[in-house]
């Protein structure tokens, strides 16, 4: 399975920002060993589009609703970052469900949403460190995988990311042992579900020196990168383990 390279900008980087890091990246970028992927925040999705015309690089949104258009204020339209060029949508991140409530109900909406447009959903699931400590890694995946996926088409590409809560942000990167195991999990839940083809990226406190153990790991077919990935040399850095 080809491996795939992403980066989560979250809520950094300006237009004029943004238009500065791919001149910097697309002199680096042939070096990848996998597909590359940008989600930058949605002000800047058009300087992406533009700065990436004519390259094999990948984009998509952070977010995008369930309906093309209507009256939505403050959403994102998955319709129009189709015709900007886009290719994927990036769906049930941890932030998204924390701090705007979303429900596992809604994210099954926005997967099904984006595969009837042509885009590729990646899913973002994980457990909190609650969660971890009382066992409940596998039972909170399995819930927001198969909730997740319930609304979707098994004949069309979702890419599943993995990232523990307890990792995001905090520099605490899960060990390989413990992403070998949760991964392998992932895998027998998707196998279970019908979604086995789904490539499972991990996340969270992926930095250049650690993303060599962890892409040897079973099932892990890339990363999901935030805070490495703002910059060109140590996003590029991931992206040729
Ligand atoms: P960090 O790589 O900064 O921990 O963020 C991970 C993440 O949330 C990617 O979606």
């Amino acid at each position: 399975m080809k491996k795939i390279f992403a980066a989560n900008w979250k809520l950094f980087k300006s237009p004029k920002e943004t238009r500065e890091f791919f001149t910097q990246f697309k002199e680096l970028s042939s070096k990848a060993t996998g597909e590359v992927v940008f989600f930058p925040s949605a002000i800047s999705l058009e300087a992406t589009s533009t700065s990436l015309q004519g390259t094999n690089i990948k984009w998509g949104v952070q977010n995008a609703y369930f309906q093309a258009q209507g009256a939505f204020t403050g959403e994102n339209s998955a319709q129009v970052v189709k015709e900007l060029g886009g290719t994927y949508v990036l769906i049930g991140h941890s932030e998204r469900r924390k701090i705007f409530g979303e429900s596992d109900a809604l994210i099954a909406d926005k997967v099904a949403f984006t595969q009837s447009l042509g885009l590729i959903p990646m899913l973002c699931i994980g457990e909190t460190l609650e969660e971890r400590e009382a066992k409940h890694t596998f039972r909170v995946c399995e819930t927001q995988l198969l909730q997740g996926l319930s609304k979707a088409d098994k004949s069309k590409p979702v890419v599943i990311a993995y990232e523990p809560v307890w990792a995001i942000g905090t520099g605490k990167v899960a060990t390989p042992e413990q992403v070998a195991e949760t991964h392998t999990d992932v895998f027998s839940i998707l196998q279970k579900l019908g979604f086995e083809q789904s490539p499972i990226l991990y996340g969270g406190s992926v930095k250049p020196d650690n993303a060599a153990g962890l892409i040897k790991q079973p099932h892990v077919n890339g990363f999901l990168v935030g805070g490495a990935s703002l910059e060109a040399k140590s996003f590029i850095d991931i992206a040729t383990v």
